[in-house]
Formats: structure tokens, C-alpha cells, sequence
């Protein structure tokens, strides 16, 4: 049996779509906004690739939808579409996590 092939990448963000943290549903609505608003850092060739995920519980079940940054687990609450094109630009273009936003960090 061949082993599954992944090709490099910087960081991993998660949405979470849950009904109890997400009642109005709007963090399918922001994934699909991601692969534009992330652009060439979403490439799956680039190797500094931000990869994307939905998740149906994150844990924390409340003021979302919630979006996490790993590998610096950096947790943001209530991502609406311009906080979303913030984190995108303001963290993970530039490093500069949206301090306001954020509830938790490892
Ligand atoms: S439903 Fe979103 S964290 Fe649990």
C-alpha cells in the first residue's frame, strides 16, 4: 500500500461551520471566499502554502464563526467578511496577527 503524498505547507486555517457557534451559517459563505482572497498563497505547488479546512466543532461553540491559525493556534471570534480579508492581509500576508479579534493563542 503507497503512503499518501502532501506537498509542503506554512500554515493551516480551520473555519468552523457548527450550527451552535454558527447559527446564521455564514462560515461556508467565508470559505468560499478564501481561495481568492488567499490567492497565490493557496497554490498547492507553493510551498509556503496556507492550507484550508471546515471543521464541524472546534470546541469553543460560541461567538463565531470562528476561524484558528495553526501552527500558532491563534483562535479569532465572531469573522464576519471584512474581518476575514483582514486576517487574510494583516496576518498571514503580512505577520501582523488582527489583535483585536483574537481570544486565544497557544
Ligand atoms: S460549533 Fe463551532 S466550535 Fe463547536
Amino acid at each position: 500500500m503507497s503512503e499518501p503524498k502532501q506537498n509542503s505547507y506554512s500554515k493551516h486555517i480551520f473555519l468552523c461551520s457548527g450550527r451552535f457557534c454558527d447559527p446564521g451559517r455564514q462560515a461556508t459563505k467565508l470559505y468560499s471566499r478564501l481561495p481568492k482572497l488567499l490567492g497565490e498563497m493557496g497554490d498547492y505547488d507553493n510551498p509556503e502554502r496556507i492550507k484550508r479546512g471546515l471543521s464541524p466543532c472546534l470546541g469553543v461553540c460560541t461567538n463565531g464563526p470562528l476561524l484558528v491559525v495553526y501552527p500558532e493556534g491563534t483562535w479569532y471570534h465572531d469573522v464576519d467578511e471584512p474581518l476575514l480579508e483582514r486576517i487574510v492581509n494583516e496576518h498571514l500576508r503580512d505577520g501582523n496577527p488582527v489583535e483585536e479579534a483574537i481570544f486565544h493563542n497557544l
